[in-house]
């Protein structure tokens, strides 16, 4: 058997898609390892989650570096330290630089809770009701240069409903990215990611759920 891919996870919050990783590494249905958490915040829920399952945890707090490249300087060195082969972002709220990324070539994936292109950036559930759509979602990619630009890996949609809050789009949303996530690092730990531009190519393929999804419905 081959060994199970070692990620890295960095987070700012509350960690719920931390511990939906973490469960389904538990159940087996994630071939990975978490080798390290690590967290710009010493408040930090994922912390916690992280320390109650047993898995190491850093705090590299943003606020001790002056520059933005030492503070990436510092992650890249502690996620190199723990071995890691994939760094997941998962509500991990500092932009990184460009330094960490040519560290990780193509290995830092991040989750958006928006239907990308559309509303990148922060405040998004806000956004997506502000605008009218009829739909939103989350989207996992590869992280660039940009915010929220990379080649999109894996994306599910929700509907939005008309009494919706912020509150309640949010909720349906972190739902599905509680599967999509570590669906999206499983592929990698199967090794069927291959990117080519923008677009990420997946081997062998993987079918969508072919179901064509309108909001508000054609009858009634
Ligand atoms: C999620 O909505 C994620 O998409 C965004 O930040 C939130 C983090 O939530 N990037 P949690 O800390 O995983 O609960």
């Amino acid at each position: 058997m081959s060994k199970p891919l070692r990620i890295g996870v960095l987070a700012s919050g509350g960690g719920t898609n931390l511990q939906a990783i973490i469960d389904r590494c538990r159940d087996g249905s994630l071939a990975a390892e978490i080798a390290v958490v690590i967290a710009n915040n010493p408040g930090a829920g994922a912390l916690e989650r992280a320390g109650k399952a047993g898995i190491k945890i850093l705090c590299i707090n943003h606020r001790d570096f002056t520059r933005r490249e030492d503070f990436d300087s510092a992650l890249v060195k502690a996620l190199r330290e723990s071995e890691v082969d994939l760094v997941v972002l998962a509500g991990f709220m500092r932009i990184i630089t460009q330094t960490f990324i040519d560290a990780f070539p193509d290995r830092v994936i991040n989750i958006h809770p928006a239907l990308l292109p559309a509303f990148p950036g922060l405040h998004v559930q806000q956004q997506a009701l502000d605008y009218g759509a009829r739909f939103s979602g989350c989207t996992v990619h590869i992280v660039d240069g940009g915010v929220d630009t990379g080649p999109i890996i894996i994306q599910a949609v929700v509907p939005i409903l008309p009494e919706d809050t912020v509150d309640t789009l949010a909720a349906r949303i972190l739902e599905q990215e509680h599967k999509t996530y570590p669906r999206a690092i499983q592929l990698f730990a199967e090794k069927r990611v291959r990117i080519a531009g923008r677009q990420v190519i997946i081997e062998p393929a993987c079918p969508p759920e072919l179901t064509a999804l309108v909001n508000p419905s054609l009858n009634g």
